[in-house]
Order: C-alpha cells, then sequence, then structure tokens
C-alpha cells in the first residue's frame, strides 16, 4: 500500500462512529493527512474527545452527537457541518455496533432489523446526503467500514454479517455510477481489532479467533485506519468498489 501524507488538505471528511476506536483512529489520520473533520458519534463525549485530538493536529473539528440511523437528525448535522466546517466532500461511513451474539437457530427478527438499520441505513444516510456536492465538484471519497464477517461469516452473528454484506452491494453500485464524475466508493472489511466492539463476544471466541489469526494477534484501530486513509487519497482516484481488507491473514481476498 502507498503511503500517502498531506494529500487531503483544505478538504473536509466526515467520519461516523468517531467517538472512539476505528472511527478515532481514522479521524486522527486523515487530520495528519491536511483534513478538517466533523467527528459524529451518538456518545458525545468521545466525539468531543476525538474532536480535541484532532485540534491538537493542527486542523478544525466539530463535534457531532448524531444517531446515524436518524435521517433528519443526519440531514440537520449534515447543515451544521456545511455551516461549520465547508462542504464534506469525503465521507467515512463507519458507525456501527456488534448487536445481539445468538446462534442463528435462535436469532430474533428484531436484531436483524436492528443491525439493518444501523449499518446499512446509517450508511445510506450518510452516503446519499453528501454525494451531491461531491458529484457537482469533480471529487469525492466514500468509504465505508464493512467486516471480513460479509466474506467468512460470523458464528453467532448472522444479522451482523447479513447487514455487513449488504453494504457491499450499496458501495459498488454507488462506485459504478460516480467515478466518472470522480467519486469513488470503497469497503474497508476489517478482521478482529482491539476496540469496545469486542466486548460483546464471549472471551473464550475471541481467544480462538486470535490463536486462528495467521499473525496471532488482533488488530490495532490504526491498521484499519491506514486503509481509510488510502481510500481517501489522492492517489487513490482510480480505486473504486474494491473490498480491503486487512486482517492479519485469516482471509485472503
Ligand atoms: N473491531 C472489530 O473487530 C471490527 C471488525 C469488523 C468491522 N468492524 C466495524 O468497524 C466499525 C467501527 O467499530 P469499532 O471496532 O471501532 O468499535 P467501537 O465500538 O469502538 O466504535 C463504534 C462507534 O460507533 C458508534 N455508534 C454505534 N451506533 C451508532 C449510531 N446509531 N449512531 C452513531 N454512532 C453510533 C459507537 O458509539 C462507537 O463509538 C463498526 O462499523 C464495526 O462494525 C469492527
Amino acid at each position: 500500500m502507498v503511503m500517502v501524507r498531506g494529500t487531503l488538505s483544505g478538504k473536509v471528511a466526515i467520519v461516523t462512529g468517531g467517538g472512539g476506536g476505528i472511527g478515532r483512529a481514522t479521524a486522527c489520520m486523515l487530520a495528519e493527512d491536511g483534513a478538517d473533520v466533523a467527528v459524529v458519534d451518538l456518545k458525545a463525549q468521545g466525539a468531543q474527545d476525538t474532536a480535541q485530538q484532532v485540534r491538537a493536529l493542527g486542523r478544525r473539528a466539530l463535534a457531532l452527537t448524531v444517531d446515524v440511523t436518524d435521517y433528519d437528525a443526519v440531514k440537520r448535522a449534515v447543515a451544521a457541518i456545511n455551516a461549520k466546517l465547508g462542504t464534506p466532500l469525503v465521507t467515512v461511513s463507519n458507525a456501527g455496533t456488534a448487536g445481539e451474539t445468538n446462534p442463528f437457530h435462535n436469532e430474533n427478527k428484531a436484531n436483524l432489523l436492528d443491525q439493518l438499520r444501523v449499518h446499512v441505513e446509517g450508511a445510506y444516510h450518510w452516503l446519499r446526503e453528501t454525494i451531491g456536492p461531491m458529484r457537482q465538484a469533480g471529487w469525492g471519497r466514500l468509504v465505508v467500514t464493512s467486516s471480513i464477517a460479509a466474506t467468512i461469516g460470523l458464528r453467532n452473528g448472522s444479522s451482523y454479517a447479513a447487514a455487513k454484506g449488504a453494504l457491499i452491494g450499496l458501495v459498488r453500485t454507488v462506485a459504478l455510477e460516480n467515478t466518472s464524475r470522480g467519486v469513488t466508493a470503497n469497503c474497508v472489511l476489517p478482521g478482529v481489532i482491539e476496540t469496545d466492539i469486542l466486548k460483546s463476544l464471549p472471551p473464550e471466541q475471541l481467544e480462538k479467533m486470535r490463536r486462528g489469526n495467521p499473525a496471532k494477534r488482533f488488530g490495532k484501530p490504526e491498521d484499519i485506519a491506514a486503509a481509510i486513509a488510502y481510500l481517501c487519497s489522492e492517489q487513490a482516484g482510480y480505486v473504486t468498489g474494491q473490498c480491503i481488507s486487512p486482517n492479519g491473514g485469516l482471509w485472503f481476498s
């Protein structure tokens, strides 16, 4: 992967789920690359802490407490970002939850619908509300955090895996329709990464996953942020509709 720094100077980026984990590492890496960053999360304190880290890197930041499943709230947030930071030309839709962990024969439909709402509807809202100005500008970067679960499945996580799989179809279609307008759309498919989201999985399942990984360790948020930063860079303009999976060798795409 090409390391690129400083190619987002003067651009505004949105990172959802930016209040911790992969989102926080991404917001900071995009700021290091020159972007001003709108940090979106359900967790107000988490978003504010990340925004503070972005400012410490010398960039402007806006912390927004938004539930990505609330379309009206997303529209208000995009209006606020436009007014306070400028037009976002980089959108990283990353917010997510693991939801309930159940074997499929005990799965409930409410969990499936919750997972579709937070991951698919959430991404739809942010991509849909930010793509217009990117098309007009002739330049844009859309990145969605899917999961390796979309490709190899996730024991006790059928609804999560289904929602993450749906994101790939969404992103590839957006890529097909918009690359001629200078707007790329890609997915990252993280392997198992050390963040709060892992707390919902049973420790014995996690240990098995760690031992089964060729790298013999879980990834760090920065491992994913680096892939996202690349996909958001100027140099990645010919990379679109792709799924990049930093996963320690757990699965080869
Ligand atoms: N950590 C992993 O192993 C792993 C693997 C594959 C994919 N992912 C994906 O990476 C993304 C980031 O997760 P993470 O690992 O950094 O976990 P995390 O829990 O640290 O971060 C997720 C963030 O999303 C926020 N969020 C959740 N629901 C939201 C909503 N409705 N509106 C706004 N914000 C909301 C949370 O408050 C949290 O700050 C998620 O989409 C997750 O599914 C993580």
